[in-house]
This record gives structure tokens, sequence and C-alpha cells, in this order.
């Protein structure tokens, strides 16, 4: 017997790419139901050569739901998670909700699926924010070998890593700069065609954005509490696809010829590294592919023992929606979960 899968934000840039991976990766589900605000109600989803009308959520009873995948944002998830998870579904969610919650497993399935042990506490378990993803699957393998100390870490965001509406707020300026129009930033503070902004999420006390605090505190949660790392986050004119340039302090020797062979045998990494022009990875060339890819990789000079990458991946995917599938995954074949008694 087959799960029964609701897919919560259906209609938004995680959860279309939630529906995608579904139906790729033959997902053992029964049955997939796609959930969204009232104002989709009946909106055509693609679900592999299938089309799902969608539901709305807040007339839905998950009773007989095994697997709800979230991305709906924190303000849906804090009304909705507990209440989903009481009825008995698992939830997995995408939202930076309940990431820090002591009771919530916050899980990148390469780097710490064993820490799912604990997602009974509130049949809730986080998925990290999606930079922190790509870069914990570059960090752990090395992290092994060298043992971490320090992470300096500059990121190149998507666009798409803000919603859909944030996308086309990229597509419309774009084209307001060729016809001459009026350029208006409503999404992000700034304008961001042919432009940067290095502000993702609001400013906190210290001068950090929370976007920065998320890379520390959830690098912390999932790979190694003494990790200590700093974050600069940049939003950048690229409709899909994060990048990270991140330097590393190590406490053991580890050379950029050690470095290239772990990573291109660790779990969820491709190695791309030809130090020759165009011998890297972009975020153009990772979109749709589940790869975190790693090029770039050299020494550290400036330090005892230190190297420093180039980590490209495609956020939708193994930022959002992959890592969520793949968690699900690992409940089913730990076999944490079994499929609900349905209704015949
Ligand atoms: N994009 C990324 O790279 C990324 C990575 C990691 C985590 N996340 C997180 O994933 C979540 C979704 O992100 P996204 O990029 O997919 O956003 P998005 O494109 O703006 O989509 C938002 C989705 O949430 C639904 N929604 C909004 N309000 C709702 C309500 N009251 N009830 C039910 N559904 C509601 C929307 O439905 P309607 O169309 O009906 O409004 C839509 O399906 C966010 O929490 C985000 O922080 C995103």
């Amino acid at each position: 017997m087959g799960y029964k899968v609701a897919v919560v934000g259906a209609t938004g840039n995680v959860g279309r790419e939630m529906l995608s991976i579904l139906a790729e990766r033959t997902f053992p589900a029964d049955e997939v139901v796609a959930l969204a605000s009232r104002k989709s109600l009946g909106v055509e989803c693609s679900f592999g050569d299938k089309t799902l009308k969608v539901k709305a959520l807040d007339h839905y009873d998950f009773s007989d739901i095994d697997i709800c995948l979230m991305s709906a944002g924190s303000a849906v998830s804090k009304e909705w998670s507990p209440k989903i998870a009481a009825q008995g579904a698992v939830v997995i969610d995408n939202s930076s909700c309940w990431r820090m919650d002591p009771d919530v497993p916050l899980i990148v399935p390469e780097v710490n699926a064993d820490a799912l042990a604990g997602f009974r506490k509130k049949n809730i378990i986080a998925n990290p924010n999606c930079s922190t993803a790509q870069l914990v699957v570059a960090l752990k393998p090395l992290h092994d070998h060298a043992k971490i100390k320090r992470v300096v870490v500059s990121t190149y965001q998507s666009v798409s890593g803000a919603g859909k509406d944030a996308m086309d707020e990229l597509f419309s300026q774009t084209k307001a700069v060729f016809t001459v129009s009026e350029i208006e930033p409503k999404k992000f503070p700034k304008r961001i065609a042919f432009n940067l902004i290095p502000q993702i999420d609001v400013f906190m006390e210290d001068g950090y954005t929370k976007e920065e605090w998320k890379m520390v505190a959830e690098t912390k949660k999932i790979l190694d509490p003494k990790i200590k790392l700093t974050a600069t986050c940049v939003r950048v004119p690229v409709f899909v696809g994060h990048s990270e340039a991140v330097t590393i302090e190590f406490e053991r020797p580890i050379s950029a010829d050690e470095a290239r062979s772990i990573l291109s045998a660790a779990p969820g990494c491709l190695v791309i590294d030809r130090p020759e022009s165009g011998g890297y990875v972009t975020p153009y060339e990772c979109v749709g592919e589940d790869a975190t890819y790693i090029s770039r990789i050299r020494t550290d000079p400036t330090v005892d023992s230190g190297l420093v990458l180039w980590v490209v991946s495609d956020n939708l995917r193994k930022g959002a929606a992959l890592n969520a599938i793949q968690i699900a995954e690992c409940l089913i074949n730990r076999k944490l979960i079994a499929a609900k008694k349905k209704a015949a």
C-alpha cells in the first residue's frame, strides 16, 4: 500500500518543483493532493503526465494523509503544521518557522539523517534554508576528514529563493530597462534588474541580516555547533540557482587534491573543477539538477590549513523541494513511518 501525500503551496515555486520531483522519482504515493490558498481553488497543476486540481488548505481534512510537504511560508506553517501533525500526518516544512525548535529535527539527509529519530515529538521535520542546504552538503565530507574550525561564506542567491512574485519582478524590471519604462521595486528593497542587493530578509540588531543568521544557526544545528561561521548574503539577478564562495579553515591539514577526491566520492556532491576558462559550474547550468556542484577548489595560503571553494546548486531542488522529498524517502526507507489504513 502506498502513501497519500499532500503538497501545501502547490502553486508556488517550491510546491510545483515538489510535484515534478515526486513524479520523476516515482515516489511510492498512491495519491498526491495539491493544496494552496482559497484564491487558487481549481487551478490546475502538473503532476507527471497527470493534472491535479488545487484544493483549498483551509477546507481540507488531513486525517488520511501520511506525509504533508509544506511550502506556504512561515505564517501558514505556524498555524497549520501542528493541526496537520495532530491528525497523524508527518509534516516536512520548508519555512523557517520550526527550524530552531529543539523538538523539530532539521535535516539534510546526506549530512544528519540520524537526527530524524526524534521527529515524533511534534510530528514535524524542518527543511533548512536553501543556502544552508547546499553549503552543508559540501562541508560535511571535509569536516569528517579535517575538522572545520571556521567558515566565511558569501552567497549569490537567485530571485526564485524569494518566491514566484520575486521572479516576476526581475522579469518585469528587466523588460522595463529595455523599454525605458519606470522601475518600481516591490518585493525587493532596491532594483534587482542589472543590479545586486546585499540584503536578504530583515536586519537584526547586530547588523547581520536574518538570512545570514540562519546560515550560522542552521549549520551549527545540522553539522556541528562548534563550527564558527560568518556570512554575507547577496541577491543577484539570476532566476534559479544559488552560488556560494566558501573559505574554510581546518584543524588538520587538507590539500586541494585531497578535498577534490573526498568531495568526488561524497553523496550529493559533483565536482567539476578544471583550472581553465569555463572549467567550473555556473547557476544557469545547475537548473533542474539534483547535485551540489563544487568547483574552483584551491588552497587558502593565508592560514595554516585552509581551502576556498565555489558551490552551486538549484535552490528550488536541493535547497527546498528535493531535500524535503529525500527526507520523506528516508522516513520510508528507515521504516520510521507506515501508510495509514485508508477507507475502502
Ligand atoms: N524558493 C526557495 O528557494 C526556497 C528554499 C527553501 C525554503 N523556501 C520556503 O518555502 C516556502 C515557499 O516558498 P516559494 O518560493 O514556493 O513561495 P511562492 O512561490 O511565493 O509560493 C507560495 C505558496 O504558498 C501558498 N500559500 C500562500 N498563502 C497561503 C495560505 N494562506 N494557505 C494556503 N496556501 C498558501 C501559495 O498559494 P497561492 O498561489 O494560492 O497564493 C503558493 O502556493 C517559503 O516558506 C520559503 O521560505 C523556499
